[in-house]
């Protein structure tokens, strides 16, 4: 590998640039920490002077919580793998609105590069053609899954063309381009040069098992081991910035050993961004896609540009990825944005893998789970608690269908939706669906609420600490205790005994629906249909559900005299039969799901 290297000197403009007042290194890595990174409001500079008006400026209006997922690139249709992040940052958007922040969630679709040129031409497409379908399967899968973005950018919108040339006019303005020959081995599917250190025999991409090929180009480069110093010190100061804990280690340890330059044109491909100045070379795949994040802030009414974009909500409070591309986000992101004077996203939080038999799943190997398949087959619900529930956030999770089968049935089922089925039961038959008590008189001086009470204050903290696996396990905590309680009193002996017993009853009915209302709010980022369903079983409309906010899930909401819907099954059980056969036992799978035939591979594997 042979990089012709500059002598960066531009760091001192760099930093000039984001902060003309300080002039020795480390008072602007102070600076940077300080004054313009890290901070809830959006700060950037666009030129010196100007910037303390618009600091002034941002303070008075609201703040978003942006988050945002990878953009997936569109070399073959999304995979459970690729739902993932997606499932994971609706869950998180849908909790930060239930707190009354104005969430922006981002998501959307990397459609530039040789390996989507490739997927094009092997499906006999033209590339935009190939993008508009594989685009859509992702919009399609989103609506199946529930997902509730606010925004889907295309990396082929042409509004992110003129943000990604301007971006690109700023970092070369910075002194931070500059052309040289490389040569190494490239991995197609990662859209990277790798180092050869890192790389299984015969040259194979360790994530994708390929042989990566051996590549010579002339290219221009951005000068990323300028910014080792200032990202190590970000990393110390702001040991936040990279979650889950272990990964900030990973992080750190690559900028110690040292950062390389690394090529943002390529000249050997057509489908891309040109770039300024230079028809013959088109943009580097990443390089244009980490933009989009910035791109896709910008409103349809408002001129294309960086300024207009990065005041409608940057800094991103959060980028959700995979830990496969914890670099480009880690290192290469914040270089570049420090580069050109943007400022840092304030968290990027790296989950694991879905495995299969301990594999990633992928296309390349051929081992992926069709989300739309297990959507149509168990329900949105069932796909999102599964995978959010079963798969600690943070950490790889294998999947198999006995064991999806199993959670769903015990949790989503018999724990939530029998006990909210038999309380409902209970009340119209011996109360005509009517409450007659207020849920907070009936539950004075009794400890089931206050478990309540600490069960959702845990989920709280944990969905604010992205432990999803937690918050699901606090709320299902609720639906164990309700269950308990309610076996316990057995109500339903009580009311045969009637007079003060069935009184007494009549209370725990209010209750155990006073938590089932709790649930049906701190559940719904993960389970959102379920919950509706559950909420409009307690007898509350759409429009009261779509308002709902964290406040209301405190106790004693349900009021006398309420009453509630007819009950009917909030979540069907999933059968699983074992049959025995002739000696032999045979596992049988009925449940409720169309046969579906093997779709032919029509696109490139990913
Ligand atoms: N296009 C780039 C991202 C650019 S972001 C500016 C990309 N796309 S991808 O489609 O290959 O991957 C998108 C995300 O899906 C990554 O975060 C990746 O980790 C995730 N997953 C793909 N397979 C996965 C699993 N088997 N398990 C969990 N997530 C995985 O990279």
């Amino acid at each position: 590998m042979a990089v012709a290297r500059i002598n960066c000197s531009s760091l001192q403009n760099t930093l000039c640039f984001l902060n003309p007042l300080h002039h020795s290194f480390s008072s602007k890595a102070t600076h940077l920490r300080t004054h313009l990174h890290f901070r809830r409001r959006a700060v950037f500079c666009t030129g010196a002077a100007n910037s303390a008006v618009r600091d002034c400026n941002e303070a008075a209006t609201a703040e978003p919580f942006v988050l945002t997922t990878p953009l997936y690139y569109v070399n073959a249709p999304p995979h459970m793998g690729s739902a993932y992040t997606t499932i994971a940052g609706d869950a998180i958007a849908r909790f930060q609105r239930l707190l009354g922040k104005r969430v922006i969630f981002v998501t959307g679709t990397d459609e530039h590069g040789e390996k989507i040129a490739a997927a094009a031409a092997a499906n006999g497409s033209r590339p935009s053609d190939h993008c508009d379908v594989i685009s859509q399967a992702y919009k399609t899968l989103w609506k199946n899954l529930d997902i509730a973005y606010d925004k889907f950018i295309r990396t082929t919108d042409p509004k992110h063309e003129a943000i990604v040339k301007e971006f690109y006019s700023r970092v070369l303005a910075n002194g931070d381009i500059y052309r040289a020959d490389y040569e190494g081995l490239y991995c197609v599917n990662c859209e990277e040069y790798k180092d050869e250190k890192e790389l299984l025999d015969n040259s194979c991409c360790p994530m994708h098992l390929k042989p990566c090929v051996p590549r010579k180009e002339d290219n221009y480069f951005f000068a990323l081991s300028k910014y080792q110093k200032l990202l190590e010190e970000i990393l110390t100061q702001n040991p936040d910035f990279v979650k889950p804990s272990f990964r900030l280690n990973e992080v750190q340890s690559w900028i110690r050993s040292g950062l390389t330059d690394f090529s943002i044109s390529r000249a050997s491909v057509d489908w891309g961004i040109p770039v300024p100045n230079d028809s013959k070379q088109t943009i580097y795949v990443w390089f244009d896609a980490l933009l989009g994040y910035i791109t896709a802030l910008s409103e349809d009414f408002k001129e294309p540009n960086l300024q207009t974009a990065v005041s409608s909500g940057w800094p991103a409070a959060l980028h959700l990825i995979g830990k496969d591309i914890l670099r480009f986000h880690a290192v290469y992101w914040p270089a570049m944005l420090m580069s050109a004077g943007l400022s840092l996203p304030k968290m990027v939080f790296g989950h694991g893998f879905l495995t299969k038999d301990g594999m990633k799943m992928g296309k390349s190997l051929g081992n992926t789970i069709e989300p739309n398949d297990l959507v149509q087959n168990f329900g949105s619900d069932a796909v999102r608690y599964f995978f959010l529930k079963e798969v600690e956030f943070g950490g790889d999770g294998d999947y198999s269908e006995d064991r999806f089968i199993s959670i769903v049935n015990a949790h989503l089922a018999n724990t939530i939706g029998n006990l909210l089925n038999r309380t409902l039961g209970l009340l119209k038959r011996n109360c005509q669906s009517t409450l007659v008590i207020d849920s907070s008189i009936a539950a004075e001086g009794i400890k089931f609420k206050d478990d309540v009470e600490k069960l959702v204050e845990n989920a709280r903290v944990h969905y604010e600490n992205l432990s999803l696996s937690s918050a699901c396990e606090a709320v299902l905590g609720i639906g164990n205790a309700g269950n308990s309680y309610i076996n316990e009193r057995a109500p339903w002996s009580l009311f045969k005994e009637g007079g003060a017993a069935s009184e007494a009853a009549a209370k725990d009915l209010v209750i155990i629906l006073e938590a089932m209302r709790i649930i049906a709010i701190a559940l719904s980022p993960v389970t959102p249909s379920l919950c509706w369903r559950i909420y409009s079983q307690l007898g509350y409309s759409k429009d009261q559900f779509d308002a709902a906010t964290w406040n209301e899930t405190k106790w004693g909401g349900l009021k006398r005299g309420h009453v509630t819907s007819q009950p009917k099954p909030v979540f069907t059980r999933i059968e699983n039969q074992t049959e025995v056969e002739n000696g032999v036992e045979a596992a049988k799978k009925v449940v409720k799901r169309k046969e579906k035939q093997p779709q032919p591979q029509r696109v490139v594997e990913a």
